[in-house]
């Protein structure tokens, strides 16, 4: 049984609490609906990938890039920097938010497919260590921008290993009809492979591939260490060197229902060895450096999203059995992952206890179409009133970074909570935000 809660939300006679505060007296400072997160255990999160990389890999090490579209801010990029560990960005609105926090250039990643030539230009001038490119063009693209800057720039090809990963298809990413990267069946990896040669600016130091996101096994990512590795040894027969470096992704799956069983750093990482040196020892190739990164593995257990109650009705559906609909005072703005991807998530009433019977309920938004859902079915005490908070788990990955203003609402705020102390570290939008943009 996975737990949905970060390390430091605990429940006292019924009353969730995030560092010892109430979740009323959260509710009462910051307002609803409002992104909590534990800054514990995000911290604890990030090093225990970060120690697990090194602990299992040693000498063959790379880095742990954390995935920046997940979730970030100036703060929590801040966080990341002095936890040693490194960062995936993928557009130049990430990197800028990595560069304003003061993040190591030289331990940052630009990933992306369609990578404009000012975001090419800016990591280059600015010394971020890799650029993952995704395509013909951008090698070119990359090639020229580190001429004209006199420099030479580390990439990593990313490739499609023809891999149908167990998860919602819009968000698996290595099969070959994907937009993404060179696929190695097709030849396009070895033709980008023989691209980068032509270019002296171009340091190829190896391959990546991301599979997919939320994988709950680790069967696929063994695969595809060794269709990248099988490439290894191809351009090591041909050329007589071997690649120093390989970047497996991130990818790895939380618990958003107990039932869910996570994917922990202490199983992801023996499980890749074990993958790597056998692929490596089959081929008898040197064990490359490897790099992984995990965005929702480190940042989506330490957040919950706390709502208030505003309306609850009770609709009778065909068969006659009863739902009740609870409305909060947000939804599909601030989690879009329930409508886009059939997500599931759990909640609780976070103010009180409640010992009233659990009826079947569906927790919506307030926004103006039906499919906006934060959980489309849950068991919830029929006793659920208008003013009642309610806290779903899990939310830090992919619901602030995908957040929108649709009808016009304000995005949530962000607050950190450590030792007995919340904080805000980004703001709440407001209506002058908003209006801001009207010319
Ligand atoms: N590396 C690359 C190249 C990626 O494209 C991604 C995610 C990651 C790493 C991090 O994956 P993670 O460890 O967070 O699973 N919006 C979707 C997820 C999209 C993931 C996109 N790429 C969702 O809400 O489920």
């Amino acid at each position: 049984m996975g737990n949905v809660w970060s390390s430091e939300v605990s429940f006292k006679n019924g009353e969730l609490h995030l560092s010892g505060i109430s979740a009323k007296s959260l509710a009462r400072e910051f307002g609803t609906p409002t992104f909590f997160l534990d800054e514990t255990d995000f911290r604890n999160r990030a090093a225990a990938w970060g120690q697990a990389l090194q602990n299992t890999f040693g000498e063959n090490a790379g880095t742990v890039y954390y995935a920046a579209k997940a979730f970030i801010c100036v703060e929590v990029a801040r966080w990341l920097a002095q936890s040693g560990i490194g960062l995936d960005v993928c557009t130049g609105g990430e990197l800028a938010v990595a560069l304003a926090a003061g993040f190591p250039p030289s331990k940052m990643e630009l990933h992306g497919n369609n990578k404009s030539v000012a975001e090419i230009e800016t990591a280059i001038e600015n010394g971020v260590r890799t650029i993952v490119v995704d395509s013909l063009v951008e090698i070119e693209r990359v090639a020229a921008a580190a001429k004209g800057r006199g420099k030479r720039q580390h990439v990593l090809l990313r490739l499609t290993p023809g891999i149908e990963a167990h998860t919602h298809e819009s968000i698996a990413t290595a099969h070959e009809d994907v937009k993404f990267g060179f696929s190695i069946a097709s030849g396009a990896a070895w033709e980008a492979i023989l691209a980068t040669k032509t270019h002296v600016e171009i340091e190829l130091s190896g391959f990546h591939s991301h599979i997919g996101s939320q994988i709950l096994s680790m069967e696929a990512f063994g695969i595809a260490a060794d269709r990248l590795i099988g490439l290894l040894a191809r351009y090591r027969d041909e050329f007589g060197q071997e690649l120093p470096e390989l970047d497996l992704g991130g990818g790895y799956g939380i618990s958003y229902l107990p039932e869910d069983d996570a994917l922990l750093p202490e199983e992801v990482l023996p499980a890749l060895h074990r993958a790597v040196t056998a692929s490596c020892e089959l081929r008898d190739l040197k064990i490359p450096r490897i790099s992984i990164e995990p965005g929702r593995a480190i940042v989506g257990p330490t957040m919950f999203t706390l709502y208030e109650v505003g309306t609850t009705k009770e609709v009778v559906l065909e068969d006659e059995s009863l739902r009740n609909y609870v409305s909060v005072d947000g939804g599909m703005s601030d989690n879009i992952r329930t409508s886009l991807y059939g997500a599931e998530y759990t909640a609780v009433i976070a103010n009180r206890v409640s010992t009233a019977e659990t009826v079947q309920t569906r927790v919506v938004g307030k926004h103006c179409e039906t499919g906006d859902i934060v959980i489309r079915d849950i068991k919830l005490p029929a006793d659920i009133a208008p003013g009642d908070l309610l806290a779903v788990p899990a939310t830090g990955a992919y619901g602030r970074s995908m957040a929108s203003n649709y009808n016009h609402v304000p995005k949530p705020p962000v607050v950190a909570a450590v030792d007995g102390k919340a904080r805000v570290i980004l703001r709440r939008e407001t209506f002058a935000d908003l209006l801001s943009l009207d010319v």
